[in-house]
């Protein structure tokens, strides 16, 4: 074994330089061997052994550790938090077809958009997991992105450095960003349930979530732990697709050591498609981690981009799914559920039943009329099936399985939380609570504004909202911008270090974008879609909230439904009290999109590190963004300045060791007020 022996013998700096750049190779292909290529050439043991030896000469030569070195892939330090980044070009998701009619409906497209050219696709497993982009400069990991909505993503580097598959350096100097999907194999996903139920913690219902709630953790120790894996299936070198075909691109990430997914197809015919489907409808099972399709794409870079695509969807590739898992069990009961604006849904609560993995107890019976045209009764077999949602439908009545004991559904006429007399709009199917205070309202109306596409403040969860609504600590979204630290920590299941976590996401939403204000606000009609479209005609929450009817529909989207609900939603005192609550608060109540300012610090990139006295972390950052500068959560050569200010982190040392021009909060703040003043 190398090393074995020598650890006695002091080594000159020179030799410990050597001696660890063997170990640090060596490593490295071990590692490759076993995590990527999955076959191992030595014991578990002797790798320990070489780790060790590693890890030993670098204690004894602190100097010498590179952030690349196979010993740090595991943060000692709690993370602070996630900052935000642009991808560029936008992650986009895939359009879905479910059937081979629909499949060729779509080849004949973009056959049609390629008049009399062949055309080759590739098939790639569709992984149920996280979309995440890998970026390498100068060939050693720099950052990780999920994907966000798309357009911007959290900042993850430290986590996704935990994955021991990934290369943390490549032997490519040039910029490159490879994506994939991180998951969490099936076997992972259930050791860590097991030892969750074990602690009496609560369990993720499938591993896409175990993988997404992972990748959030502020404790990258922790994110180590749980063993997550990464397939790539895209690469750009400096903004561009280094080959001319996807397959060969596929070529060039295994061969720069990334971790791609062997089963990969080419494709000249969608009859060829279609009997990779069929074998690997059911045999997915099979597999060491969740599939839930697979990925068509025209091998043609070239004709890709000529194809394009939409605002949400490439045209020159295809999510094929597999077919929805389906199981029979009884509804034991049906119950109501009461939403954020009152509606009421019928809820079967089913005998527990597995379906795809994870153990279904409830399904959605969406509305009084569905129950009676699929005659759902209470006592009922029925066919449950897991579609793209989370939540199973019941799909038909089991008849044959009647025993004439089933109790039809009779609609309650009271709100089930409140009491209040429901009442259904003519016209309309669902019953409402009108009750505006009805407390089952509220909750989901706090549920709503936190949510991952409205304010996304992150660690408030059903559990949590409904223990600040029990202690009267809240009684409308704006009232968590008053939460203090005391009030949360006194809560079950919530320490101080939690509580300061909870603070922290709500004090970082108030510089969200106007567009999830608008969003979380919760307007009837209004959606996460309809609220960017209000962002781009209004400058700020105040000018739409001055809008008239004929504003609004004068923006082709809005049609009078909506421009009406706007209008009541507005005029409402109890909104309008949260606004301005929201407004005291220091919520951003204004668009960026409509400031074309000038942009004096454009192209320069600032690192903030430590405490500033006189903003937060994220008044700074919006203070640096709203002059045309980036934030960026770790150091580089690129970075112009590092802010540094009290008890700063490693960030700070890095910028000494990188020469990187360092200002503190005085100097920060001057410059600030000069590029103010000369632009
Ligand atoms: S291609 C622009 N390939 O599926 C093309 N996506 O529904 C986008 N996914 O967001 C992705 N396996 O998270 C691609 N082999 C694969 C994939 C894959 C899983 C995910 C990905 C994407 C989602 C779209």
């Amino acid at each position: 074994m190398p090393g074995q022996g020598s650890e006695n013998k002091k080594l000159t700096l020179e030799e410990a330089k050597k001696e660890i750049e063997r170990l640090r190779e060596l490593i490295r292909y071990h590692e490759y061997k076993y995590y990527v290529e999955a076959q191992p050439e030595i014991s578990d043991y002797e790798f320990d052994m070489l780790m060790k030896r590693l890890e030993a000469l670098e204690a004894q030569f602190p100097e010498l550790i590179t952030p690349d070195s196979p010993t740090q892939r595991v943060g000692e330090q709690p993370l602070e938090g996630f900052p935000t980044a642009e991808h560029h070009p936008p992650m986009l998701s895939l359009e879905n077809v479910y059937s081979y009619e629909e499949f060729l409906e779509y080849h004949n497209r973009i056959k049609r958009m390629l008049p009399g050219e062949k055309i080759d696709y590739v098939v790639e497993m569709k992984i149920d997991g996280v979309s995440i982009a890998v970026q390498y400069e100068n060939g050693i990991y720099t950052r990780a992105i999920t994907r966000g909505d798309g357009y911007k993503g959290d900042v993850v580097t430290e986590n996704i450095k935990t994955i021991r598959s990934l290369p943390l350096r490549i032997k490519e100097t040039r910029f490159v960003e490879v994506r994939g999907e991180v998951f969490m194999p099936k076997a992972a996903f259930e050791k860590l349930n097991q030892e969750r139920a074990e602690r009496g913690e609560s369990l993720f219902a499938n591993p896409r979530n175990a993988t997404a709630g992972t990748i959030r953790l502020l404790d990258p120790k922790e994110v180590a732990r749980r063993k997550l894996d990464i397939f790539f299936y895209y690469i750009f070198i400096d903004g561009d697709y280094p080959r001319p075909t996807h397959w060969e691109n596929l070529q060039l990430i295994k061969e720069l050591g990334f971790k791609r997914n062997e089963l990969v197809w080419f494709c000249e015919s969608p009859e060829d498609v279609l009997k990779i489907w069929e074998e690997w409808k059911d045999k997915r099972d099979d597999l060491p981690y969740d599939v839930d399709g697979l990925v068509i794409k025209v091998n043609s870079i070239e004709q890709q981009k000529r194809l394009g695509e939409t605002a949400k969807f490439p045209r020159w590739a295809i999510a094929f799914k597999f077919p929805a898992k389906q199981a029979v069990t009884q509804i034991i009961n049906i119950e109501l559920n009461v939403g954020r604006t009152g509606a009421i849904t019928p809820v079967a609560i089913l005998k527990p039943v597995k379906l795809a993995g994870t153990t279904v107890s409830r399904a959605s019976l969406y509305n009084e009329e569905e129950i009676r045209r699929k005659d759902i009764r209470i006592g009922d077999w029925v066919v449950i099936e897991k579609g793209g949602d989370i939540i199973p439908k019941v799909v038909a009545v089991v008849k044959s399985r009647r025993t004439s004991k089933e109790k039809p559904f009779v609609m309650p006429k009271r709100c089930p939380v409140c009491g209040a007399e429901l009442y259904r709009p003519p016209g309309e199917v669902i019953w409402r609570c009108p009750n505006a205070a009805c407390p089952a309202k509220l909750k989901e109306s706090i549920l709503h504004f936190v949510s991952r596409n409205a304010m996304n403040i992150e660690h408030i969860g059903e559990a949590l909202v409904d223990q600040l609504l029990k202690k009267g600590l809240i009684k409308d979204p704006a009232d968590l911008y008053y939460l203090k630290k005391e009030q949360l920590a006194s809560l079950e299941r919530m320490g101080e270090k939690s509580a300061q976590n909870v603070l922290d996401e709500i004090e970082k939403s108030k510089n969200n974008d106007l567009w999830r204000l608008i969003h979380a606000l919760g307007i009837r009609y209004v959606g996460e879609k309809t609220a960017r479209i209000l962002e781009e005609h209004f400058p700020s929450l105040d000018a739409l909230m001055n809008a008239s009817y004929e504003d609004l529909i004068k923006i082709p989207e809005i049609g009078p439904k909506v421009a009406d609900s706007i209008i009541h939603f507005f005029k409402d005192p109890t909104n309008r009290k949260i606004i301005e609550k929201l407004r005291a608060a220091g919520v951003n109540f204004k668009s960026r999109k409509k400031e074309e300012g000038p942009k004096p610090l454009e192209g320069k990139t600032f690192v903030f590190t430590g405490e500033l006295d006189s903003y937060t972390r994220a008044e700074a950052s919006a203070l640096v963004e709203s002059l045309g500068g980036k934030v960026s959560s770790s150091v580089s050569r690129k970075t112009d300045f590092v802010v540094v200010g009290r008890n700063p982190g490693s960030k700070y040392q890095k910028a000494l060791k990188l020469g990187v021009k360092i200002l503190n909060e005085k100097e920060f703040l001057e410059l600030i007020e000069k590029t103010k003043k000369s632009s």
